[in-house]
């Protein structure tokens, strides 16, 4: 599995929001190095596993947070989406935990599924917001 590189398409231009995007990211390169170069138990996997959807969820939270504060419009959709995340990884934390899956294969799938997920989601839903979020004072 590749590593993932940050690009300049993918700030938003809020500075709170792009550096919590790029942690996401470090979060899913981390669970790669791990899982290629080191070997490691069941548990440590989970464990890493598990900080990428909890930061995911917590992302989501400051977004709607602002969505929220400043009566954004679109926030219905974008809820949505979100929610879409959420429901998927939650599924998949739970199946990973069954006795028969193949670990491995399965890392590899839920990590190159979060970070295809949230490029697009930063490029066609997140970047909608940010000229609204200016107008509200947060850069
Ligand atoms: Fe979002």
């Amino acid at each position: 599995m590749e590593k993932f590189v940050w690009s300049e398409e993918y700030n938003i231009g809020i500075n709170e929001i792009d550096g919590q995007h790029k942690h996401f990211l470090e979060i899913a390169n981390k669970i790669i190095d791990v899982t290629i170069g080191q070997n490691p138990t069941k548990e440590q996997i989970f464990n890493l596993l598990e900080e990428l959807g909890n930061y995911a969820f917590y992302h989501f939270g400051i977004e709607e947070g602002y969505f929220d504060k400043f009566n954004y419009q679109e926030a219905p959709l974008h809820i949505d989406a979100h929610n879409n995340y959420r429901e998927t990884i939650r599924k998949y934390l739970e199946d990973i935990r069954k006795e028969d899956v193949d670990i491995n294969k399965m890392t590899e799938e839920i990590v190159s599924y979060s970070t295809d997920w949230l490029l697009k989601h930063i490029v066609v839903m997140d970047k909608k917001y940010t000229q609204y979020f200016h107008e509200h004072g947060l850069n």
